[in-house]
């Protein structure tokens, strides 16, 4: 059976890692998380793209070789990693030679087929940024300082043929209408191409970019970065082994909405098509967050790097609100004071004063041995029902990508759950001494229990660790049993409850 194959970008390596970033990693965690729980066998990828001419320029300005600087700059992602608690099955490094391979017998591959030629190309040149130019560049007509020195050359390189698979491309994304998610990305596209495509420049002569693949054709040139490192997601499942089909095609390729056209949507299809390889099934396209760093460095001064937000406040309450802020898909803006209202309001309040709420009276009422739900009144069967409705929903939101909505609904469900308690009253029941009473009392603290277990399985994607902890401290053994159970059922009867834990500290002020 294929696995369920879900990648990311992989992070340029001459930057260093921030919200951009760390929201990609935490969206396909999410959705590699959810497929676990629904069964599914999960191979999920990510990694870094370390070629290219800024990178080379960061190194020599460090004084160091630039596979010494990209080792560094891949330990600072691969930590950013490990503190999201993202789960990835591999990382892939463009440096490494099992990427080099592949690159080379795909270029190899489409030069015997006739698809890259060698031609002369002409343009301007920007020798301060080592880059060519476009007309488009010009402001007002001419170039702008930041360009220096703008000559016109000509120079040789080697061009894919793209434009004879133009047809195909367009033809391909209009009959295959989950290939871009979501959809409204698919007209940006279109509209790309409307206009003939030119061939790709898939070189980069050596004089002017050392850091790079070597053409297996030409050693006198490199390959250009795209080409290098589209090939990531086949190269790092072992493409031309038998391993491959384990993996390919990829499920979905998680990428922001900038890299979309041309690189993902148009040169890669075409790559893919040409070297008789399938396609993968969909872009996943996410947004921006927007005006991240400044707004919160304004209101906090001493943060700067949202990361350090995990550090203060714990991984799960970070990954818990870029999940419950981003609509997948489009921008969001990044909030300091949203993030405190979410952290102090959904989490500490209704989730935190659920599960402290429900220890305290278990130990109290019935030493803290879950008791078994004995009436079935009005109360019940609207918590039992909203239970149910609120699974079922939550689960199809995700399956939709919809994680803000099914967040939404969760916690209506926790405030919910509040709400009963409070109904219930069980610290009245407690004072009375008719049976009927503490019928109600026990009932109630069963449900609470077996209603916060549903939600702890529902944000068990988001909030890995919160969820563990909760379903740990209702009394589950061997929680993985359970983290795909969401069906009411009566599996705590009986079970004891840990002790109490503050799951959301109020924030200290600074
Ligand atoms: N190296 C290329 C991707 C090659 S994939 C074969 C690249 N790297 S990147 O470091 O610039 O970006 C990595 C990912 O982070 C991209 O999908 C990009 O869209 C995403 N983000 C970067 N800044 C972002 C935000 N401010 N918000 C959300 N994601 C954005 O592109």
């Amino acid at each position: 059976m294929k696995n369920f194959y879900l990648t990311t970008a992989i992070d340029y390596a001459n930057g260093s890692p921030h919200l951009g970033h760390a929201y990609e990693k935490v969206l396909a965690d999410v959705i590699a998380r959810y497929k676990r729980l629904c069964g599914e066998s999960v191979y999920f990828l990510t990694g870094l793209d370390e070629h290219g001419q800024k990178v080379q320029q960061s190194a020599k300005k460090a004084g160091v070789e630039p596979i010494a600087f990209c080792d560094e700059q891949a330990e600072k992602f691969i930590s950013m990693c490990k503190l999201l608690d993202i789960s990835n099955d591999d990382y892939i490094r463009t440096s490494q030679e099992r990427h080099k391979k592949v690159v080379r017998q795909i270029l190899q591959m489409l030069y015997d087929k006739g698809d890259i030629y060698k031609a002369e190309y002409k343009g301007f040149y920007s020798t301060r940024q080592e880059q060519f130019l476009q007309e488009k560049d010009r402001v007002d007509g001419k170039w702008p300082e930041i360009f220096g020195d703008v000559v016109e050359i000509t120079e040789s390189n080697y061009f894919f043929k793209i434009q004879q698979y133009q047809e195909w491309l367009v033809d391909y994304i209009k009959k295959n209408e989950d290939f871009i998610f979501p959809r409204f990305r698919a007209k940006q596209v279109m509209e790309f191409l409307k206009e003939p495509l030119n061939d790709l420049c898939i070189s980069r002569p050596k004089e002017r970019l050392e850091w790079g693949i070597e053409l297996p054709f030409d050693s006198g040139y490199v390959t250009y970065v795209w080409f290098d490192a589209l090939v990531n997601y086949i190269s790092a499942i072992g493409y031309g082994t038998d391993e491959f089909s384990k993996n390919w095609p990829a499920d979905f390729h998680v990428i922001g909405k900038d890299i979309l056209v041309p690189p993902h949507s148009v040169y890669w299809p075409i790559m893919l098509h040409a070297a008789g390889i399938e396609l993968p099934k969909s872009l996943l396209v996410h947004g921006w967050w927007m005006s991240s760093g400044e707004k919160m460095s304004k209101s906090l001064g001493n943060i700067v790097n949202p990361l350090d937000l995990v550090e203060k406040f714990g991984v799960d309450a970070f990954r818990y609100f870029l999940m419950r802020e981003m609509n997948v898909g489009q921008d969001s803006d990044f909030s300091f004071d949203l993030f405190l209202t979410r952290y102090t309001s959904d989490l500490g309040n209704d989730l935190g004063n659920l599960l402290s709420r429900l220890l305290n009276m278990g130990k109290r009422y019935c030493a803290s041995v879950v008791p078994s739900a004995k009436v079935e009144e009005e109360f019940e069967k609207q918590l039992i029902d909203l239970a149910r409705e609120t699974s079922q929903e939550v689960l199809r939101l995700y399956d939709g990508m919809q994680f803000h909505i099914g967040l939404e609904k969760t916690f209506a469900f926790i405030r919910a759950i509040n709400r009963y308690a409070e109904q219930r009253a069980p610290w009245k029941l407690a004072k009375s001494e008719a049976e009927a009473d503490k019928l109600a009392l026990e009932t109630t603290l069963a449900n609470m229990a077996e209603a916060l277990r549903v939600a702890s399985v529902l944000i068990a994607p988001i909030m890995p660790n919160v969820s563990a902890k909760i379903l740990t401290l209702l009394g589950l053994e061997n929680i993985e049993k359970f983290e795909g159970n969401t069906e009411w059922s009566n599996v705590l009867e009986g079970k004891t409850l840990g002790a109490q834990e503050i799951l959301f500290p109020r924030p200290t002020t600074e």
